[in-house]
C-alpha cells in the first residue's frame, strides 16, 4: 500500500468538489474521463452517496492502485459505473466525454526522483495539469495547487479558450509528499520566482471547473489568481 497515493484530506476534497461541480450537473448518463484514479476512493465514495447517471472512465498508471480500485468497485457492484484502465490517458485513444476530471500529479521538483515518482508534476508542478487543458474536453475539473505555478495554468486555460466557471479553495498543510526536503527546498526556490505561493506550513488547493468559452461566460479567472497569490 505504501506505493499508492494516500492523503485522505485531499482525496475527500476532490470527491466533494466532484459532487458539487460535476456529478450534480451531469444529465442523462453523460460520461466523465478521469486522469489518475489512484485507489478509486474519491469517485467510489461519490457514487455511493448519490445516485448519479454518469459513467466514469478512469486511467491509472500505478498497477497496485488500479488493482485496489477494481476490487473496491467489485465489492460495491459499481462495475457498470466506474471503469478504470491501467494506462496513461495521454498515450491512449481519448474517450469522448463531457468532463475530464483529475486530482493530477502536481509535485514540483528538479527531477522525478521523489518519494512517489508518479506524483511528479514536471519542474514547476503544472506540466500535467496544463497538458490536461490541451486535450480539448469541453469541461475540465482539476485540483490546482498554489505551489505548482498556478498562474501558468490560468494562462494555459485562457490560451486554450477556457474560462473559470467556478472554484472552491481549501487551505492545506504541506503533507508527506510535499514535505520531502528535496521538494520543499525546491518549492522555496519557485516562490522567489512567483511560481509558488504558500505561508508557513500552508498552501491553497483549489478545485477549479474550467469550461470552453461561450458568449454568456462569467470568467472567475482573475478572482482565482488573486486568491492563489494571497499567501
Ligand atoms: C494525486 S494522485 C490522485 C489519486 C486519486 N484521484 C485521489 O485523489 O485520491 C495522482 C494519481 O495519478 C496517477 N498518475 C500519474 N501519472 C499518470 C498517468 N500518466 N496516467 C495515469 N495515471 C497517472 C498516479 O499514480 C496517482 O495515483
Amino acid at each position: 500500500m505504501k506505493d499508492i497515493f494516500f492523503c485522505p484530506e485531499e482525496s475527500n476534497f476532490y470527491s466533494n468538489c466532484l459532487e458539487t461541480f460535476v456529478f450534480r450537473n451531469c444529465q442523462n448518463s453523460e460520461s466523465i474521463v478521469e486522469f489518475g484514479s489512484g485507489d478509486g476512493s474519491p469517485i467510489i465514495n461519490s457514487l455511493l452517496k448519490n445516485k448519479f447517471d454518469a459513467v466514469v472512465h478512469g486511467f491509472e498508471l500505478n498497477t497496485s492502485a488500479w488493482k485496489v480500485a477494481n476490487s473496491t468497485i467489485d465489492e460495491y457492484n459499481l462495475a457498470d459505473k466506474y471503469i478504470i484502465s491501467n494506462a496513461c490517458l495521454f498515450n491512449s485513444s481519448k474517450p469522448e466525454a463531457e468532463y475530464l476530471v483529475a486530482n493530477p500529479p502536481y509535485i514540483p521538483a528538479p527531477d522525478s526522483d521523489i518519494y512517489m515518482p508518479l506524483l511528479f508534476g514536471g519542474i514547476d508542478g503544472a506540466t500535467i495539469t496544463n497538458k490536461l487543458l490541451s486535450l480539448d474536453y469541453k469541461n475540465v475539473f482539476v485540483l490546482l495547487s498554489s505551489f505548482s505555478n498556478p498562474l501558468s495554468t490560468l494562462k494555459k486555460a485562457q490560451e486554450n479558450n477556457y474560462f473559470v466557471q467556478n472554484f472552491m479553495v481549501l487551505p492545506l498543510k504541506f503533507g508527506y509528499y510535499s514535505s520531502e526536503p528535496k521538494v520543499k527546498n525546491y518549492i522555496e526556490r519557485l516562490r522567489k520566482n512567483k511560481m509558488a505561493f504558500y505561508s508557513g506550513d500552508y498552501y491553497f488547493l483549489a478545485g477549479v471547473l474550467f469550461r470552453k468559452f461561450s458568449e454568456s461566460a462569467i470568467n472567475l479567472s482573475n478572482e482565482l489568481a488573486q486568491v492563489m497569490m494571497s499567501l
